[in-house]
C-alpha cells in the first residue's frame, strides 16, 4: 500500500461515555460504567501492545438503551458490554483473534425503541 494510502491506525474502538440527567428516559452508557471500562479497555490495549489500535470516547451513538455500547471500524462491528470481562472477551478474541464475540454483538436490525 502506498504510504499515502496507509492509515495512520487501523483499528478505532469508539466507546460512548455519553452523560445523561439520571431518569432520562434513554438512559447513558455512563450510567453503566462505560468511563470506566473505557479506560480499562485503553490500559490493557496498551499493556497488550496492540498495533495501531485507538480507543476514544465518543458522545452518543444513538443506540442508548442497548449500552454501554462501542463501534469497532472498520468493520463496524458494535458490541453492548458490562464488565470487564466483557471487554477482555472483546480484545481477545476480536482485536487481537479476528474473530468476534457473538454473545455480545449488536446487529444493525436490534434498533432501540423510540419513546
Ligand atoms: S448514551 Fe451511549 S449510545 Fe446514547
Amino acid at each position: 500500500m502506498d504510504t499515502a494510502e496507509r492509515p495512520y491506525f487501523e483499528t478505532h474502538v469508539f466507546c460512548c461515555t455519553n452523560v445523561r440527567p439520571p431518569g432520562h428516559k434513554r438512559g447513558c452508557c455512563a450510567e453503566g460504567g462505560s468511563e470506566k471500562l473505557r479506560d480499562y479497555m485503553k490500559a490493557r490495549v496498551k499493556e497488550l501492545g496492540l498495533p495501531s489500535t485507538r480507543v476514544n470516547s465518543a458522545g452518543c451513538l444513538d443506540r442508548c438503551e442497548l449500552g454501554p455500547v462501542m463501534v469497532i471500524y472498520p468493520e463496524g462491528i458494535w458490541y453492548g458490554y458490562r464488565t470487564r470481562d466483557d471487554i477482555d472477551e472483546i480484545l481477545e478474541t476480536h482485536l487481537v483473534g479476528g474473530g468476534r464475540v457473538e454473545r455480545l454483538r449488536l446487529t444493525p436490525d436490534q434498533i432501540p425503541p423510540k419513546g
